[in-house]
């Protein structure tokens, strides 16, 4: 079943088109890449799922209901009530709040549930899945090294028991041994804790190798589409994506 659907949409920053009539859809269960260059429209296409930028063109739906669409009669869903229907968002540069503690970050990520029990056994789940969160709890965030900060914003992200999640180049600026643990959690989550996972990337080779499908974006158009593993063999994916 397709959990989320993208229809033909398109987004303007003014005179420049960022995104044009872009269509995919990430089945229930999956891991799906989005690769492309810098500037290529990867996360206008993130924002435009959690409603943050205006659709020119076209609709998203989340489990068979439209939750963002370009139609004026139609109310899109926003970005808070997202995330209650089970969609959380770890944007690009993490966005940690430096100032608050490990542990208040991640009460931020579960700042729509009320049982604060639930959030005490969140959060503790979400220490022993990432220990290094533990032992730091009680610190500032912008203490914390960028592989452990993204770590946090995914535990963050994970407080509020997500059907999918959104993970804008998790592996940006950091070094390819974080990255590696950084994507074997990723697994981990999809694999044990069922939630789907749309993923961005520049970092192709690793979206590709840790994901089922993957879609390619330039210049804010789908210009190729497959399962993962073929687009890995895919000559102009060697060239353009991994440098070979
Ligand atoms: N707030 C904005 N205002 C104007 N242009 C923007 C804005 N955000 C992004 N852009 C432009 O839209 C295009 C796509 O950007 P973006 O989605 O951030 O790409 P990516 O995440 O793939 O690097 C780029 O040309 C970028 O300069
Ligand atoms: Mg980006």
């Amino acid at each position: 079943m397709s959990l989320l659907k993208i229809d033909s949409i398109s987004v303007r920053y003014g005179a420049i088109e960022a995104l044009h009539e872009v269509s995919m859809t990430v089945d229930e269960g999956e891991i799906v890449a989005l690769i492309g260059a810098n500037g290529a429209g990867k996360s206008t296409l993130l924002k435009a799922i959690v409603n943050q930028v205006p659709l020119t063109t076209g609709s998203i739906s989340f489990r068979d209901e439209v939750i963002t669409t370009s139609a004026r009669h139609k109310k899109s869903v926003p970005t808070h009530l997202l995330a209650k229907r089970g969609i959380a968002l770890v944007p690009e540069g993490r966005h940690v709040f430096a100032d608050m503690t490990v542990e208040e970050n991640l009460d931020m990520g579960a700042f729509f549930i009320k049982d604060q029990d639930l959030i005490a056994r969140k959060k503790e789940e979400m220490y022993d899945f990432f220990p290094i969160l533990g032992a730091r709890r009680k610190q500032k965030t912008r203490s914390l090294s960028g592989g452990e900060q993204q770590m946090m914003a995914i535990a963050r992200a994970l407080m509020s028991s997500p059907k999918l999640i959104l993970l804008d180049e998790p592996g940006l600026g950091l070094a390819p041994l974080v990255v590696q643990d950084i994507f074997h959690k990723i697994r981990i989550i999809n694999e044990q804790d069922k939630v789907t996972v749309f993923l961005v990337e520049q970092n192709a080779r690793m979206a590709l190798k840790n994901s089922s499908k993957g879609y390619c974006l330039e210049n804010g158009r789908i210009v190729l589409s497959d399962t993962s593993s073929a687009l890995l063999e895919n000559d102009k994916v060697r060239q353009a994506y991994l440098g070979e």
